[in-house]
This record gives C-alpha cells, sequence and structure tokens, in this order.
C-alpha cells in the first residue's frame, strides 16, 4: 500500500499512518517547509521507520508526485490553513490511483465552553471563539471550522462514495484520569502560546467583530483565571468548566477506471 500525508510537518500523523499499516507499507510525507521535513526525517530515524516512510518538500497545490501515485492521500489539520482547499484536494485526488482513497483529517465547527461558576465569562469566551474563527476567515481566508464542509468539497473535486465521521473530544480539569502536573502544564503551554502570539490574536479577534473592550476584558479574565489554576491544585481539581471540540474525518474516492 502506498500512502501519502500531505501536510506532514514533523511528521507524527505520517509515523502514526506507518505504524497502523505494518507489511507491505510506504508511507510518503510531504509540507512545504523545509525546515519541518528535516525534522521529521530525524524523528523518524529514531522511531527506527526510516525505512518505510520517506519525505519530501512540496506545496500542496502542486504535488511532487506523479498521476495515480498512492492508494491513499491524506491530511490532517492542512485544509484549515489553506484559503483554497478545493484545489489541494483537486491535487491530492489526482496523485491517488482510481479507485483509491482521498481522506482529510480537520476541525469542525463545534467548540464549546462553559463554566457553572462564571455565566459571564463563559458568554465572553464563547464570543471569542466565534469571532477568533470570523477574524482568521476575514483576514487570511482560512476556515478553522472547515471540517462539515468537506464532503462538499470533496464532491466538488470529483470524488464518489463520500462519507465522513466526527470524533468529539472535551477536557475537565476535575478529570481524575489526567495528572494534574500534565493538566498544569497544558494551562501553562496554552496560556504562553497566546501571550506570544498575542498581537496577532487580538487582530483577529477585532477583525472577527469582537469590540476592543471586550477583547482587553478577556484577556484579563483569563490572566486571572490562569494564575489561579496555576496557584493552587485544590482549584484546579474542583474546576469542573469544560471545554469540547470536534474533529471531521471526511473520506472519498476516486473514480475507478471502467466507472
Ligand atoms: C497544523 S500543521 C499539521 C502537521 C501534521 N499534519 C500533523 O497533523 O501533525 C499544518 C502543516 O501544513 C503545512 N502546510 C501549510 N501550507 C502548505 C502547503 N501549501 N503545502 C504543503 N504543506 C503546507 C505546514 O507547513 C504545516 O506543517
Amino acid at each position: 500500500m502506498i500512502i501519502v500525508d500531505v501536510g506532514c510537518g514533523t511528521g507524527d500523523f505520517t509515523r502514526y499512518l506507518a505504524r497502523l499499516n505494518p507489511g507491505k507499507c510506504r508511507v510518503i510525507g510531504v509540507d512545504s517547509r523545509a525546515a519541518s521535513i528535516k525534522a521529521a526525517e530525524v524523528e523518524t530515524k529514531k522511531a527506527g521507520l526510516s525505512k518505510r516512510i520517506v519525505f519530501k518538500v512540496g506545496d500542496v497545490n502542486k504535488l511532487p508526485l506523479e498521476n495515480d501515485y498512492a492508494d491513499l492521500t491524506c491530511c490532517r489539520t492542512l485544509l484549515m490553513h489553506l484559503p483554497n482547499p478545493l484545489i489541494a484536494v483537486k491535487e491530492m485526488t489526482r496523485v491517488t490511483r482510481p479507485g483509491g482513497s482521498v481522506a482529510a483529517v480537520e476541525p469542525g465547527g463545534m467548540r464549546t465552553f462553559h463554566d457553572p461558576k462564571d455565566q459571564k465569562f463563559t458568554e465572553l469566551a464563547l464570543a471569542v471563539e466565534k469571532a477568533y474563527r470570523a477574524g482568521i476567515k476575514n483576514l487570511e481566508g482560512k476556515d478553522f471550522a472547515i471540517g462539515e464542509k468537506l464532503p462538499g468539497v470533496f464532491q466538488e473535486a470529483g470524488l464518489l462514495g463520500i462519507r465522513a465521521e466526527v470524533q468529539a473530544d472535551s477536557w475537565v480539569n476535575s478529570d481524575p484520569r489526567r495528572r494534574l502536573r500534565d493538566v498544569r502544564e497544558e494551562i501553562k503551554f496554552g496560556w504562553q502560546m497566546f501571550k506570544e502570539n498575542e498581537k496577532t490574536e487580538r487582530r483577529y479577534l477585532l477583525a472577527g467583530g469582537l469590540s476592543p473592550e471586550r477583547v482587553r476584558s478577556f484577556v484579563r479574565q483569563q490572566e486571572r483565571r490562569v494564575k489561579e489554576y496555576l496557584s493552587s491544585d485544590d482549584k484546579l481539581r474542583n474546576d469542573t468548566s469544560t471545554y469540547g471540540a470536534s474533529i471531521f474525518i471526511t473520506i472519498g474516492n476516486k473514480r475507478a477506471g471502467e466507472d
């Protein structure tokens, strides 16, 4: 089996695909960022998978692969970053053999949050989420909730037998299955990422229609919440604020020769 993983980044998903398909399977990871491909090669060597995975630098809109090459061409969290995902899906279809499959794993629109102890912040956080996605769409043409639109895009690309599945996930800080240390690290990491990209994040929120006052209020309250979480294990363990998100897996087949 030949699998192509497009927008493979440092190759996490590529290696996962290779492990899922032991035996006579060959996986080709393609990404437009040369530094990611270098890192992917290093990690894949460490994982002992170099014999079954090769990486190439390339653009999904013009893949460095011949027609009808792969049995399965897939991507994970790539199409959400492209202003024109249809071109990419058409190109993924081109390199797939007749009867082969094209698959995408991309975020859907369901994203939720609820803090039972703070209804006002809950409403603000939901508005922030909505504005964030609208802002990215307005400024960069990217759709961070592309999941449920992909069956339509696959159809437009000429794929057949299109099907979709949803995976939903939730996070609750009080969940005893998660180690407190991990929960704390996740919160710290999320906040660090926000601070590093704060200027851009604020720009997205404003472009998505949130007023400057509400943006300021959200950042202030979020900072206070992070500080509280990180200073009290007890608070963290008893926090039942709930986050939820969805991922869509969309699959279609390239028309077989005799169809
Ligand atoms: C969020 S990362 C996902 C990485 C990987 N698929 C995973 O799930 O771990 C998105 C990746 O898409 C790559 N990318 C963005 N635009 C691309 C394009 N036009 N062609 C190929 N790769 C692209 C980026 O370099 C980045 O590595």
